[in-house]
């Protein structure tokens, strides 16, 4: 689907690493060229022509945030420089003001790296607790653990929409109904569901929401931060400089902006804005329903086929996103994905920054495929081919 809109794919490559980054469409490639070409001022800081034109389109952009995943403002949307820099913030901007020693935040194993270390770091600094939720017998958040997980001290449970290795969905409306009627807030990390899966805000009644621009074909270093007016409106800033200030004298009186300009202090990163403008009307355009429907198709596709190769050990055949995981039984994960390169097939292998899942996966690296819906059957069916192809091959060698 909607293939001769990226230009690299006419070099012949299969790419199954969408989890990782996205591939980018010509016409984000366009926005950001056009960005340097015909108006490269800064945003928010010039009284000429050129200079309003880059405003309207950074701010056009934010109302494009906020109507794709449902915000109630534009001003509850936030730029960072990705996923990581937006839970850092969520983190350190606000949770380490609004926790206190032996509060509880409530994770699992299954979380990627960046909904992790910045919760153990506030650990040591403050003394709040860390706890994780017990998945299920498919690595899964069921409801009745997460209720058993809840205490009185819990005070935010924070997880990703779709996991990054496991790729299950968790059913985040439900977890923050439990959520809210306990006191609890919720922050998701939406980084590997954004381009595949639709989420409101609103409806989903989440607190605080992140994710990056590069894995829903914008470019690198733009993401999003966002956090329910009230809340945001409590967050420190982590960049004090220009932009996000309303005045300071000599004395060291400082008086700050509203949000969510004070959130983003320094030049921010214009032609990344401007490309997810262009990559969020790309989405739209196809329709997030219609590339769900087409991905879960074609996930099922490359399930089914893999589950009759007997060679391989299949580690989420039952979770229903575009995530599958994979060993081909005896080989090291790493020797497969650099064997499938040969071929021109991309696709990760390694923990996949999510390093302590291995406790309850039992394996600690594993091959991942991450679709999309650029991705195509055939693609898939000469991903089995060579795979079974292989197999004499690993026979020799183990
Ligand atoms: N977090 C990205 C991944 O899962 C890089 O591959």
């Amino acid at each position: 689907m909607n293939r001769e809109d990226f230009e690299i794919l006419r070099n012949g490559i299969i790419y199954f690493d969408n989890g990782a980054t996205t591939l980018k469409p010509k016409c984000v490639r366009d926005a950001i060229i056009k960005y340097y070409d015909e108006y490269s001022a800064n945003a928010h800081r010039g009284d000429y022509k050129i200079s309003s034109i880059v405003d309207s389109l950074y701010e056009e952009t934010r109302e494009k945030v906020k109507n794709l995943i449902g915000a109630k403002e534009s001003s509850e949307i936030v730029f960072t420089s990705g996923t990581t820099n937006s839970m850092n913030m969520i983190v350190f901007g606000f949770f380490k003001n609004y926790l206190k020693k032996d509060d509880e935040v409530l994770i699992t194993l299954s979380e990627h790296a960046a909904n992790i270390i910045p919760w153990f770091i506030l650990q040591k600094e403050i003394g709040i607790k860390v706890k994780y939720i017990d998945l299920d017998d498919n690595y899964e958040v069921s409801i009745k653990n997460f209720e058993k997980a809840i205490s009185d001290k819990t005070r935010v449970v924070s997880l990703a929409h779709i996991t990054n290795v496991v790729g299950d969905e968790r059913p985040i409306r439900e977890i923050s109904k439990i959520a809210h009627n306990n006191n609890i807030l919720v922050v998701v990390d939406a980084a590997q569901s954004i381009a595949h899966k639709k989420i409101d805000v609103q409806n989903d009644d989440i607190d605080f929401l992140a994710f990056s621009g590069h894995k829903m074909y914008g470019p690198t270093g733009i993401g999003v931060l966002y956090g329910k007016f009230d809340l945001l409106d409590k967050m420190t800033p982590i960049n004090y400089g220009g932009g996000m200030n309303a005045m300071f004298t000599k004395d060291g009186y400082v008086e700050l902006r509203e949000i969510p300009t004070r959130l983003e202090g320094g030049t921010p990163n214009i032609e990344g804005v401007l490309g997810l403008n262009a990559a969020i009307s790309f989405i739209e355009d196809i329709g997030l329903d219609v590339i769900n429907t087409y991905e879960k198709k074609l996930r099922n596709y490359l399930i089914n086929e893999l589950s009759k190769l007997d060679f391989i050990e299949l580690y989420n055949k039952n979770v229903n996103s575009n995530i599958v995981v994979f060993n081909i039984k005896g080989v090291f994960a790493q020797d497969t994905a650099i064997y499938l390169d040969k071929y021109n097939i991309c696709v990760r292998a390694g923990n996949h920054c999510a390093k302590i899942l291995d406790s309850i996966f039992k394996v600690g690296n594993t091959v991942r495929i991450s679709l999309s819906f650029y991705n195509s059957k055939e693609e898939v069916d000469l991903l089995i081919n060579v795979l079974k192809n292989s197999e004499n091959i690993w026979k020799e060698i183990i």
